[in-house]
């Protein structure tokens, strides 16, 4: 039997992705929708402006969208959240707290130590904390990294499996315009231009993967504070797919052979269980010089693949700086591609109430 579940700003830059994911889900029916409370009792086909592609799916265009409130949820297995982040600092808490399951994709909570935030390839362990949450909260909140931090944290991952830690990470981004929402950025500011600096981010790249890298002890989740992160983000006349810049310095001589089969060869848990979001590879290595490229690779693996290019190692004293290019789709692995494999891994570890 499939899982009913519903999506909170349906009509949103990531909300779309839901729509899209869902409505052809072979384990989840799409059954409710809401945007803002204005928009109540209207058709979803008639408020949306659908912006990502292809049209809208004929089935959800019939949804009328409901009230964002948990008693017009009550019967639904998984909310997605979609919220804006000021939205569902306030709305997100009643949900869980009407006993309702919520996966979000919004920064509020990220680094709460008792909200799992989950890249399923590097910490589906960390869903196991979710049983504890319904017991003390009554229902479950699980959240999807921001974007640039999920780009970066799943290319990082071979390398820190082969190496260990890096001593420290720069990391420069250049981020799509589809990253600040659908009314986000005026044409005039991002047209024929690059923006140094985007609020509240770079703070993020550092602390988001120390918690998604760490491990869970007495029913919290401890950061890896041997993980360092200096980033700098930057706004690019891109329309989706984030650029991350990564330098990762080790204080030994390290093999590129090695390091090109590491990124190869990577697989982890959604990809041998066959979970019906996961990519069948979730970094994929381009030899090419001159990729990855946002319009070429952004779509690779149902845009669930990173992709990753230009691996270089480069000597410095009393060690070496490994280099790369990555790049991944920020509505969909940065958001509800990513948030849906978080709910299918939560199903698959037996975490779930039904
Ligand atoms: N865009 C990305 O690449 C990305 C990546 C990762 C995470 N995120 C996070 O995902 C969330 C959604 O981002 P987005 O880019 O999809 O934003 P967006 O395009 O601005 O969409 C926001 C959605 O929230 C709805 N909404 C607005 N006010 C509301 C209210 N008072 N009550 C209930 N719903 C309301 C909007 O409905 P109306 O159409 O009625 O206004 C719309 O459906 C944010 O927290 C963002 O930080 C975004």
């Amino acid at each position: 039997m499939k899982y009913d579940v519903a999506v909170l700003g349906a009509t949103g830059m990531v909300g779309q992705r839901y729509v899209k994911i869902l409505s052809k889900h072979p384990w989840f029916n799409l059954v409710a929708l809401s945007a803002s409370p204005q928009k109540a009792g209207a058709r979803y086909g008639d408020v949306v402006s659908w912006v990502i592609g292809g049209t809208v799916p004929e089935e959800v265009a019939e949804i009328r969208l409901s009230k964002p409130e948990p008693s017009e949820f009550k019967d639904i297995d998984i909310v997605f959240s979609a919220l804006p982040t000021d939205i569902s600092r306030e709305i997100e808490p009643k949900f869980v707290s009407a006993g309702l399951t919520v996966f979000s994709d919004s920064s509020p909570m990220r680094l709460d130590p008792r909200v799992p935030l989950v890249i399923p390839e590097i910490n589906a362990d960390h869903l196991s904390i979710t049983a504890f949450q319904r017991s003390v909260l009554g229902g479950v909140l699980v959240k999807t990294p921001n974007c640039t931090s999920n780009v970066l944290s799943l290319a990082i991952k071979p390398l820190i499996d082969l190496l260990g830690i890096p001593e420290h990470i720069d990391a420069v981004s250049l981020q799509a315009i589809s990253g600040a929402g659908y009314s986000g950025l005026p044409s005039m500011a991002i047209q024929d231009n690059v923006i140094p600096y985007i609020k509240n981010e770079e703070e993020k790249m550092l602390e988001e993967p120390r918690k998604i890298y760490g491990r869970v002890s007495n029913m919290t989740i401890e950061p890896n504070e041997s993980l360092y992160i200096d980033a700098t983000t930057t706004r690019v006349p891109v329309l989706d797919g984030h650029t991350v810049v990564i330098h990762a310095h080790y204080s030994w001589s390290v093999d590129i052979n090695e390091v090109l089969k590491a990124y190869e060869n990577f697989r982890s848990y959604p990809q041998e269980l066959r979970l019906p979001t996961a990519p069948e590879k979730p970094l994929i290595l381009h030899r090419a010089v001159d990729r990855p490229q946002p319009r070429l690779d952004r779509d690779l693996g149902n845009g669930m693949s990173v992709s990753i290019g230009r691996i270089r190692i480069a000597a410095k004293r009393g060690g070496s700086v490994v280099k790369l290019v990555a790049l991944g789709h920020n509505t969909i692995r940065g958001a509800a591609g990513n948030t849906v494999l978080n709910a299918e891994t939560y199903i698959s570890l037996g975490l779930s109430k039904r």
